[in-house]
């Protein structure tokens, strides 16, 4: 089997940050490869966090690529916004686009790269041909909407399919992992073949988050096949 070279990325992610000192937080990890940012509408999830205007206003004050996880309804009408504002990455529930073929090309078009996410019960399966479009899956190892909570195993069936996909050619996804990564399940993340690890408590609850973003990326490096 080709293995396709897989790069390793950590994105922290500024829900577990202090919201009135976004700027500061997201200089507080130089080392990271994405700032992971979590958008949530109080609808898809039961929690409201942040939104557009926040999001332009944080690209003022990092040159981080900026990764935004949408927790929203109807991202059919709404994601454009992130891409257009200048994210690298523009990710999407596939349980809440209507037309997420669409929505991709219309990510990509505005300059964006394309995520596809997965909540921790909803199969690969029935994505695998949309994720063709994308450049970006993210598997949900909680359920989404708040930071914080354990790290659910079985996801990682979906991840090693996944890189199953990426390694034959079938699919060329980056595999990025959200919730519940630290020190003690970033290895076996490592080991089914992400890509990309969020960390949100890990990075933020940590003394030093900027030395934490490189231990978890060092423990990481150990794993995987990189
Ligand atoms: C949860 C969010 C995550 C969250 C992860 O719905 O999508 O990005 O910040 O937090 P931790 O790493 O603490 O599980
Ligand atoms: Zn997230």
């Amino acid at each position: 089997m080709h293995t396709v070279s897989r790069q390793l990325m950590i994105a922290p992610s500024l829900l577990s940050a202090d919201f009135a000192r976004l700027a500061d937080e997201a200089n507080a990890v130089p080392g990271a490869d994405w700032l992971h940012v979590d958008v949530m509408d109080g609808h898809f999830v039961p929690n409201l966090t942040l939104g557009l205007p926040v999001v332009q206003s944080l690209m003022k004050y990092t040159d981080i690529p900026v990764d935004c996880h949408l927790m929203i309804d109807n991202p059919d009408r709404w994601a454009i916004g992130y891409a257009e504002a200048g994210s690298y990455n523009v990710t999407v529930h596939a349980e809440a686009a209507q037309d997420p073929v669409k929505l991709a090309k219309n990510l990509r078009a505005a300059g964006a790269r394309a995520g596809l996410s997965v909540k921790p019960k909803t199969p690969l399966e029935p994505w695998v041909e949309v994720l063709r479009h994308y450049d970006t899956l993210l598997v949900m190892s909680v359920e989404p909407g708040f930071g914080g909570q354990s790290f659910i195993p079985e996801v990682l069936d979906k991840v090693r399919t996944a890189r199953r996909l990426v390694d034959t050619g079938h699919l060329t996804v980056l595999v990025e992992i959200d919730g519940g990564i630290n020190a003690d399940t970033i290895e076996a993340a490592a080991e089914a073949g992400v890509d990309c690890f969020v960390a949100g408590s890990a990075v933020y609850g940590a003394e030093d988050p900027a030395l934490a973003v490189e231990s978890l990326r060092d423990q990481a490096r150990a794993c995987g096949s990189w």
